[in-house]
């Protein structure tokens, strides 16, 4: 694509985050792109998810004979070409008929994980089919009902899930004023479903099936989903149930990445959901360096929350992150064109972190972990 633009060639889809966004805009329909779009409240952490990426900035070295790069890594027994990761994106099939089969198509053919949300629009089954040979990693709404979890659970492992994500940010859904106006239409289309509703202790809680009764299914689902707050003692209880490695996903504070080793995590996320739950949160680059130092390497510590470009990916790396998540950025690609949209979003992100680290004089992330002046103060 590179050689392609030198040559004249305009690609087919944009590679600028900006246009891939404005161009998803004019082919989705709006409830659609709000709902990937929007962000809680008045859109202030997301704005900070991307400020604090003007406050950090790698300082190069040149001349270091880095021709040859290789940027793979191991994490939790899944190897990845290099540390980046599909984010769980809810309700696929809002922007693409093949949803979450078409990203984990698109994944699995560059080895990049995609992680399967529990509010996959495609059952867990058909997914992992989708995913080949690829990394299958899977992410838990835990449902308050606790033979839905194990259900839920257990289906993940029986369909080769080696790695499950839980997501702790997300117990209510934030309050998001652009799903809000358009009466949560994204969730009650139905769509984004298949996984509490394709489940036999899902089903099982419903006096008639969800094909019958959509409504009654759908606040079923809302029941089992969201308003319960639960406590690190429920954490307890997802890891007795879990026997490969579990990845706690919102963690924003040291203390909290403290108490969640303390419940016997494998991995933690510094994320605030791209900006989706608390309005008025910190950036979550700005608790990137804290989780860090106060997890010393004990465990992975992956980061998401407003990287749109390899450069993005390329400075919460050097912040030590032991790889990062995309969310929206794939979402778009997917809108666009399905598994090849989101096979190009991957690509421009793969490529532009080699070409941003290269030209920043490293060749390994072993090299760009030990260094210690990479990242400055504002530029
Ligand atoms: C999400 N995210 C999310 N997270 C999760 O744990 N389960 C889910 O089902 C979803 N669904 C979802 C839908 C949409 C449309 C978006 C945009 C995001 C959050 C996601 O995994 C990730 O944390 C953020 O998207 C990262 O921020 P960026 O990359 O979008 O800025």
């Amino acid at each position: 694509m590179y050689a392609a633009g030198l040559d004249g060639r305009v690609p087919a889809l944009p590679t600028d985050p900006a246009r891939l966004e404005a161009a998803a805009r004019r082919v989705l329909p709006a409830h659609a792109f709000d709902y990937v779009a929007g962000g809680a409240g008045s859109g202030a952490t997301m704005r900070a998810n991307r400020a604090a990426f003007d406050r950090v900035g790698l300082v190069p070295r040149m001349l270091r004979g880095n021709h040859v790069r290789d940027w793979s890594t191991r994490l939790l027994g899944t190897w990845m070409p290099a540390p980046l990761l599909l984010g769980p994106v809810g309700v696929q099939s809002l922007l693409h008929d093949d949803g979450e089969l078409a990203t984990a198509r698109a994944a699995a053919a560059l080895g990049v994980p995609a992680v399967l949300s529990t509010a996959s629009s495609h059952t867990t089954e058909e997914v992992a089919e989708a995913s080949g040979r690829g990394p299958r990693w899977y992410q838990l709404y835990r449902p308050t009902d606790d033979d839905v979890t194990a259900s839920l659970l257990a289906r993940a492992r029986a369909a080769g899930f080696t790695v499950l994500v839980v997501t702790l940010d997300t117990w209510t859904l934030g309050w998001r004023p652009r799903d809000l106006d358009r009466a949560y239409l994204p969730f009650l289309r139905g769509v984004g479903t298949a996984i509490p509703f394709s489940d036999p202790a899902f089903r099982a809680g419903l006096a008639r099936s969800p094909e019958e009764d959509l409504g009654a299914a759908v606040r079923h689902r809302q029941r089992l989903f969201t308003g319960t707050a639960w406590g690190w003692d429920r954490l307890d209880r997802i890891r007795a149930q879990w026997e490969g490695p579990l990845v706690v996903k919102g963690i924003q504070r040291a203390e909290d990445a403290q108490l969640a080793l303390r419940h016997g995590v494998d991995g933690v996320i510094v994320s605030n959901h791209g900006g989706r739950q608390v309005d008025r949160a910190i950036g979550a680059l700005s608790a990137l360096p804290g989780v860090v130092a106060s997890v010393a390497g004990r465990v992975p510590v992956l980061f998401d929350s407003g990287i749109r470009t390899g450069a993005d990916a390329a400075v919460a790396l050097a912040l030590g992150a032991d790889a990062v998540l995309v969310g929206r950025p794939f979402a778009f690609g997917l809108a666009l064109g399905g598994q090849a949209g989101v096979h190009h979003v991957v690509r421009c992100l793969l490529a532009e972190l080699d070409t941003t680290l290269a030209l920043a004089g490293y060749r390994d992330l072993a090299e760009l972990r030990a260094t210690e002046d990479v990242v400055a103060g504002a530029p």
